[in-house]
């Protein structure tokens, strides 16, 4: 089985990614987690879609298409979806030959924020805009890592145990989801 994770964030030391990292080591036997991001992708111009998708986001499509189910795993900016994600999103909804990914597709999601709602209110809009698209997005557990500052140590390891739990949790969950829907 294998899931495509998504970054929100772009910058190096995101924790989000490594949050997304912690995932793939905690996810359960037989899952696969391969990591990717949406550095490059243009904004959305469809003058430019008129002329072809950008590499950056055929890639990212075909890779998409390619996944048993797709995690993503990003931070809130100013109570909302990161630009850069929802631009991604944007981009990805848009049919070729009458094909969009995330139809029917297997989706989860987690997040961290410094905040204390933990990305709760960039989760609720990230389900929202692809559910418009199709997408099967599994309804929980949910994890929202909040202060997320205190919870990783200088390594980049995910130190909060009960936050590591949540982590496991929710990707042996994910498991059952993308395994239930594919049935
Ligand atoms: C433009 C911007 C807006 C932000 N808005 C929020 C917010 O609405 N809620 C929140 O909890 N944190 C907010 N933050 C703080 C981020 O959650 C924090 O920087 C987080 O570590 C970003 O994720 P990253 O480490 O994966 O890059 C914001 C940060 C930036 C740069």
């Amino acid at each position: 089985m294998r899931v495509l994770a998504i970054c929100g964030s772009l910058r190096a030391a995101s924790l989000n990614r490594k949050l997304l990292r912690t995932a793939a080591e905690l996810a359960p036997g037989g899952m696969v987690v391969e990591e990717t991001g949406i550095r490059g992708i243009p904004v959305f111009d469809e003058d430019i879609e008129a002329k072809g998708l950008p590499d950056e986001v055929a890639a990212l499509r075909e890779r998409c298409f390619a996944a048993d189910g797709l995690l993503f795993v990003t931070p809130e900016y100013n109570y909302g979806i990161p630009g850069g994600l929802k631009n991604a999103v944007d981009w990805l909804s848009r049919r070729v030959d009458g094909k969009q990914p995330f139809k029917d597709k297997p989706c989860a999601m987690m997040g961290a924020s410094g905040g204390m709602g933990g990305t709760i209110r960039s989760q609720l809009q990230l389900r929202q805009s692809i559910q418009l698209l199709g997408a099967l997005t599994m309804p929980g557990p949910e994890v929202f890592v909040a202060q997320a500052n205190s919870r990783f140590d200088a390594e980049g390891k995910l130190t909060d145990a009960p936050t590591r739990a949540a982590v496991e949790k929710l990707m042996a969950a994910f498991g059952q989801w993308i395994a239930r829907m594919k049935g």
